[in-house]
């Protein structure tokens, strides 16, 4: 590289992801080809509107890799082509998450998320959020004493407040999440218009690996529309997809819109092909196993933690994520203290706010912790155990 600032920037930044434990629960490491696609000359190219139908000439190419990227993405997921519509031009989670809303609800309508402090994401209807300002949004929590979510509390607050869309999906909430629960609720809503029923939009960005893997239920036979993030358990390069069932109202349509030409502008079609890429690794027999991995590899690392003392959110955790209350109600350290004395030691977390939260979001109860990154190097069970032993020594007052 000529630019020898840059050059050693990212050399530096590659040096470090190497050099710490990375427990941060929305990372991974993305394989040499998904950076050689994302380094690829296909970042040069205009490719404005979709498959054979483009504003700029020259896209025989840019084509082949956006219908190959849609494919692939049906087909991991078990998504017959007939039923299911997947849109990659999305740049990212969050605007792919907006231009679910924007093709779908319309704007002064009503959508419901859960919070943020309860494990939810920012674009499900957080008042900083776009998400949160241009419609009116309901938020859910989880049960204080089980940590869980209450469906029948979920049910009621619905049926109240008739959302158009009801999201299922979630930052940092650690259980699995009962999908057909979901789907009865949605269709009990009686909306003002006097349709019956929400749509129900799933936003399995974090667990998308896991179900792609095979080692948690899908939530596809349930949703309207499902939407994904692709650089975390999926581990591919950082962009976004978009599924929605064809036979409804039309709503691929609405969506595909929202997309372009509603938000966007020309696709990434480098960061489409290294989405194409990653699909199909995550299609191998190595992903399912890896996948499986991660969740054995969470269970032993929070599983050890829990004998050590430290109280974990919900008891534990199904999936590749958990939370620990570090401030144990004043007994302990929060969740800031605990990411910085972490950090210093090499490990990689972040803080996180936990159900029931009594500190600030800058400096919470807890911190968020993952495997789906050291899985991806190689750990295992026992690596797991010994990574808990060291958080427990250093967070130790
Ligand atoms: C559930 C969920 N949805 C959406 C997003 C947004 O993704 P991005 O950061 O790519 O905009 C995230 C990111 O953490 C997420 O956890």
């Amino acid at each position: 590289m000529k630019d020898k600032e840059i050059q050693k920037l990212i050399e530096k930044e590659t040096k470090r992801q190497k050099s710490v434990i990375n427990l941060i629960a929305s990372e991974n490491y993305v394989s040499q080809d998904v950076l050689k696609a994302l380094g690829s000359e296909l970042t040069n190219k205009y490719a404005e509107g979709y498959s054979a139908h483009r504003y700029y000439g020259g896209n025989e190419f840019s084509d082949k890799v956006e219908n190959l990227a849609k494919s692939r993405a049906l087909k991991l997921f078990k998504l017959s082509p007939k039923k299911w519509h997947v849109n990659v031009q999305a740049l990212s989670g969050s605007p792919a998450n907006l231009a679910v809303y924007l093709g779908l609800v319309p704007l002064g309508g009503t959508i419901m998320g859960m919070s943020l402090t309860d494990g939810g994401h920012l674009t499900h209807g957080h008042k900083v959020s776009a998400t949160g300002k241009f419609w009116k949004a309901i938020q859910y929590g989880v049960d204080p004493k089980t940590e869980r979510i209450d469906y029948e509390k979920l049910k009621k607050l619905a049926k109240k407040e008739k959302p158009n869309i009801i999201v299922a999906g979630f930052t940092a909430y650690p259980r699995l999440v009962d999908y057909k629960k979901f789907r009865e609720i949605a269709d009990s809503v009686r909306l003002p218009a006097g349709r019956q029923g929400a749509s129900l939009m799933v936003d399995m960005s974090h667990t998308a690996g896991l179900v792609a893997g095979g080692v948690i239920a899908s939530p596809f036979p349930h949703a309207n529309v499902v939407t994904t993030t692709t650089h975390k358990t999926l581990r591919g390069p950082r962009s976004a997809l978009i599924f929605s069932r064809i036979d409804e109202r039309e709503l691929y349509k609405k969506i595909d819109r929202a997309v372009f030409p509603g938000l966007q502008g020309g696709p990434h079609l480098n960061q489409i092909a290294a989405v194409a890429v990653a699909l199909k690794e995550a299609s191998t027999p190595a992903f399912k196993k890896y996948a499986k991995q991660v969740v054995k590899n969470t269970k032993a690392l929070t599983d050890e933690l829990k004998r050590l003392g430290w109280r974990i959110v919900s008891g534990g955790t199904d999936t590749h994520l958990a939370l620990v209350d570090t401030w144990m109600g004043g007994k302990g350290i929060s969740g800031k203290e605990a990411s910085d004395r972490l950090e210093k030691a090499g490990i990689i977390v972040n803080k996180n706010t936990i159900p029931g939260e009594t500190r600030s979001p800058m400096d919470p109860s807890g911190i968020r912790i993952g495997t789906a990154a050291e899985t991806t190097r190689g750990s295992k069970e026992r690596d797991m155990i010994k990574i808990a032993r060291k958080i427990d020594r250093i967070l130790r007052v």
